[in-house]
């Protein structure tokens, strides 16, 4: 009903606020400030994003929220709370770990992400679905971002909440995140609805880059100008920010971004060994596949020159391969 939601989003507002509290000014809070401060968050980011702290404990929320007269059982609904097996009352669901709140796009705090200190599984454990919260369709830092968004009609799209955080402190104002799960239809019409042109900035290992390649036919076909920022080996953008600084970023990463088509062909070079023959022939084929795709003759001219040029092989031969491609493709 109406009204259990609005406890649960009055419980959700309260409850970001008893935990960027306990970060900030206990004890208990201590040893996951050190550890943010070693990440690189300070306490203006930390409260910008509302970072907190679940004490390691089983009923510090749970004492805080029955004493404010929230139902128990309607709050372990909501997410915040998880009943105990033998069915005598309810534990705080998290515990012991960092929390992100999660909010929807009006910028109410609708769920939460909580990150285990130091190493750990599981790394992140989120909140359930709820009827505030739908993974599938939920944006992390959408309500933030949605002006800097509309105003450059661009948007960044990162793999994890601390790439959003880090990034946005580099100056990066129109950066979200899907919740870690891929990203869906759903995730893709509400961009597109906000922004013309979306740079996908995924971490710069084999799960990013294969996440990205899934991405991009979802992105274009939501309508969306689509860009790949990269990175290199093994990095993600939070990483990428504490070893070199945001201002390396900014000008190495989100302004160099590369076409989807220069991408693939990236991509699918890891695949094949170039030293080879035979490994240089099975590129040039996929390659031709890729650049096939693009509608416009001269945009696949220009590719295949490159590779014409790279590979010192005959461009019209290139030409040929890939005009029946893209004939096919039609
Ligand atoms: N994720 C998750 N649950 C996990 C691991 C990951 O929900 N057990 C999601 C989180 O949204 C996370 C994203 O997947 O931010 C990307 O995962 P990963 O790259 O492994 O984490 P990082 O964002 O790099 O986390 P950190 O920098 O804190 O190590
Ligand atoms: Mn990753
Ligand atoms: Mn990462
Ligand atoms: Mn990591
Ligand atoms: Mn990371």
């Amino acid at each position: 009903a109406d009204t259990d939601r609005s406890a649960v989003l009055e419980a959700h507002e309260l409850t970001a606020k008893l935990y960027n509290y306990l970060l900030n000014n206990t004890q208990h809070g201590r040893a996951a400030k050190d550890y943010l401060r070693d990440r690189g968050l300070g306490d203006k980011l930390i409260n910008h994003f509302m970072i907190g702290y679940a004490p390691e404990q089983w009923d510090t929320l749970s004492r805080f929220l029955t004493a404010r007269n929230f139902d128990p059982s309607l709050m372990e609904k909501g997410g915040l709370l998880s009943a105990k097996s033998d069915g005598s009352g309810y534990v705080d669901r998290f515990r012991g770990r960092i929390m992100f709140p999660i909010w929807d796009r009006d910028g109410k705090v609708t769920a939460f992400a909580g990150r285990i200190i130091g190493e750990g599984q599981p790394k992140y454990l989120n909140s359930p679905e709820t009827m505030l919260f739908t993974k599938s369709r939920t944006i992390y830092n959408l309500h933030h971002a949605r002006p800097a968004i509309r105003k450059s009609k661009q948007v960044v799209l990162f793999e994890g909440y601390m790439d959003v955080i880090k990034s946005w402190s580099a100056g990066v104002k129109n950066g979200i995140a899907t919740m870690g799960t891929a990203l869906t239809e759903e995730h893709c019409s509400i961009l597109a609805r906000q922004a013309e042109e979306i740079v996908i900035c995924y971490d710069g290992d084999d799960a990013g880059q294969a996440a990205a390649m899934k991405s991009i036919p979802m992105l274009e076909g939501a309508g969306l100008r689509v860009m790949v920022a990269m990175l290199p080996k093994g990095k993600d953008p939070d990483e990428y920010i504490t070893e070199y600084g945001p201002d390396d970023f900014l000008r190495e990463v989100i302004d160099q971004p590369v076409t989807t088509t220069k991408f693939k062909l990236i991509y699918s070079r890891k695949n094949h060994i170039l030293l080879k023959e035979e490994g240089r022939k099975n590129y040039l084929l996929e390659a031709a596949g890729i650049v096939a795709e693009l509608d416009s003759a001269i945009e696949r001219e220009v590719y295949l020159q490159e590779l014409s040029r790279e590979f010192n092989f005959p461009l019209e031969v290139l030409k040929q391969d890939c005009h029946l491609k893209h004939q096919e493709l039609q």
